[in-house]
């Protein structure tokens, strides 16, 4: 099994990997540790954030950063032996294999193709990916996962409230299109893993994948969800019955400064990008409470942080 980043299980230690991801903040850390090696960074779909700060990571650990787009990669196979006569280009082992060729890290990004929620939740392509791929390959979001989202935001809930264990809301909200459950699922695989108190609220229909909800309470009343808590993370992402369809059935669940006053002084929490005024108000997000600000810009320390941890093992 190669070094890869998937997910919270593929850290052994994740409260030292929060703590050096925090250091890395505080002490600015700049470090030569991935010198003459290069890190590929493959989009498939577009992004702000995990572009940016993990190209910004891997600078600051020396590392040279070659990023692909997705708009420029060949159609991808995804089946064993298929007779490719059709209108794929070129198979993902070749891809994944050729890459590695080239590169000492790979970072992948591919989204949930919310067509098949079985393919979704099995993660085809990333995990196919990895299997053909002779390098460690980070999880830049893939159909069922957001780690390096997921990692920035427990650095940024250990940077304002220490190791406390926190209760902590995870709120379905509206949004004009239909979107992955990736966030929300790693978001949660991570809190209960760090041993925080999490109520999951969401619309009938929209259940999450179970082998990352375990031991949340799932509520369908958003407010009683939010009563007394610490945090309150909001995301929509798409139901499990109308898989892939949009809504406006539920767009009362837009996160208000009524509904933040009935936690416990709480903060807010969301990966951005974010719809104003459909996700959240701009009361909400532009307040004290909100921390959008803080969990984006932390994205860099949790990518200098898994990278320094990739090179580490490596050596
Ligand atoms: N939160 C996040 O992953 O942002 P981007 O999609 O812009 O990378």
């Amino acid at each position: 099994m190669k070094n890869h980043y998937y997910s919270f299980n593929s850290i052994y230690d994740p409260s030292s990997l929060i703590r050096r991801g925090l250091e890395m903040k505080q002490k600015k850390v700049i470090s030569e540790i991935g010198k003459n090696k290069t890190i590929g960074l493959v989009f498939l779909n577009p992004s702000l954030r995990t572009r940016m700060s993990t190209h910004e990571a891997a600078n600051r650990l020396s590392l040279h950063v070659i990023t692909f787009n997705g708009q420029d990669a060949w159609s991808w196979e995804m089946e064993e032996g298929a007779i490719m006569n059709v209108n794929k280009t070129e198979h993902i082992k070749d891809a994944a294999r050729v890459i590695s060729s080239y590169v000492d890290i790979i970072g992948i990004r591919c989204f949930a193709g919310l067509k098949d929620i079985e393919e979704d939740r099995n993660d085809t392509v990333i995990k196919k990916f990895m299997s053909y791929s002779s390098v460690p390959v980070i999880n830049l979001e893939s159909a069922a996962l957001h780690p390096c989202q997921s990692l920035a935001d427990m650095i940024t809930m250990r940077e304002i409230y220490g190791e406390k264990k926190l209760k902590v809301a995870l709120t379905w909200a509206p949004h004009p299109k239909a979107l992955p459950q990736a966030v929300a699922q790693s978001f949660s695989q991570w809190a209960i893993g760090m041993g925080h108190d999490v109520v999951i609220a969401h619309p009938e229909g929209y259940d999450l994948d179970t082998s990352f909800t375990t031991g949340a309470k799932i509520t369908h009343d958003q407010e009683e969800a939010i009563r007394g808590v610490d945090i309150v993370y909001a995301k929509s992402w798409t139901s499990e019955i109308d898989y892939g369809k949009a809504t406006t059935a539920y767009n009362n669940w837009t996160l208000n400064d009524q509904k933040m006053e009935l936690s416990d002084g709480g903060r807010f929490m969301h990966c951005l990008p974010i719809r104003r005024n459909v996700v959240a108000t701009d009361e909400v997000l532009d307040s004290y409470q909100s921390l959008i600000y803080t969990q984006a810009e932390n994205r860099l320390y949790a990518a200098q942080a898994i990278i320094e941890k990739i090179l580490k093992s490596e050596q």
